[in-house]
């Protein structure tokens, strides 16, 4: 990280420490046992409120973020950030956007978003819903070379799978397909558009969605 980065940073974990001062002031004077600044900071910038101080999500149709791969949410927090920049290149490229978060993304710095990612990505993830055995549904075949045999990706640009709230999961894939069926561009008010996830998505037929976000948010996640 560069030095602007490490200053601001520093700026704050300086500034978070002050608000919650009385809880932290041994920590936040003593610099070999500085806290992560992360905590504090999502909740300072609201992130907590639905997507919980621990990164487990409040509502069904918000994401788990606890234990998610760390590049992964630096792209997509990129992505709703880029959403109302009016950058012409936004057609052509791996998008997203989504009216509330787009807002909270709009005046993130990469700083800002090293933290709170940093922060999530390292939180021990626990299961909301689980079955006894889940079993694969057939479609979930196709998605093991990227997300993992488990739904526990081995590349840090691709998301983990295990573990994440159904309702989102179901919505995610469905968002993928729908931009892919109208087109480039921003059609809605939310939307998705990815170039190696999106053709995914586009082969899934009957019941497919709905039984692999089933599955997929019934598998241990780590
Ligand atoms: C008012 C509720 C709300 C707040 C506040 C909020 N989010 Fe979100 N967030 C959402 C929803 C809803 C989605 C899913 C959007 C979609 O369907 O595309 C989401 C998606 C995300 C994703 C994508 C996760 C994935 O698995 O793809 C990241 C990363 C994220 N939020 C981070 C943050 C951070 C960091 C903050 C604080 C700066 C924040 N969010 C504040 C509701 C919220
Ligand atoms: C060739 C690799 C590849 C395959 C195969 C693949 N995916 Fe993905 N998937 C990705 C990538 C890359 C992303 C991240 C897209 C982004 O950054 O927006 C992703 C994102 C997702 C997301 C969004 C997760 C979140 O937290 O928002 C879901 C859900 C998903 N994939 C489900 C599936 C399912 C189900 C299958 C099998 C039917 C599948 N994928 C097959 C590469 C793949």
């Amino acid at each position: 990280m560069n030095t602007r980065g490490q200053a601001s940073i520093r700026l704050i974990l300086f500034a978070a420490c002050g608000a919650v001062l009385a809880a932290t002031l041994v920590a936040c004077t003593d610099s070999a046992s500085e806290p992560p600044p992360g905590k504090a900071v999502v909740e300072t910038h609201g992130c907590a409120e639905c997507h919980g101080t621990f990164g487990i999500s409040i509502n069904p149709r918000y994401p788990n973020l606890a234990g998610q791969k760390k590049d992964y949410l630096v792209n997509q927090l990129r992505s709703f950030r880029q959403a109302d920049s009016g950058d012409p290149k936004f057609a052509e490229m791996a998008r997203r956007y989504f009216g509330m978060m787009n807002a909270k993304a709009k005046n993130l710095s990469d700083e800002t978003i090293d933290v709170l990612t940093t922060y999530y990505s390292s939180q021990s993830c626990s299961l909301t819903q689980r079955a006894k055995e889940p079993v694969a549904p057939k479609a979930a075949g196709t998605c093991v070379p990227c997300h993992g045999t488990d739904g526990i990706s081995a590349d840090s640009e691709i998301p983990n799978l295990a573990g994440q709230r159904r309702e989102y999961i179901e919505i995610q894939l469905r968002a993928f397909r729908r931009e892919g069926e109208r087109g480039f561009g921003k059609n809605e008010d939310s939307g998705r558009f990815h170039p190696v996830m999106t053709p995914q998505a586009m082969k899934l037929q009957g019941t497919d969605i709905p039984e692999l976000a089933e599955y997929y948010s019934h598998l241990s996640c780590k």
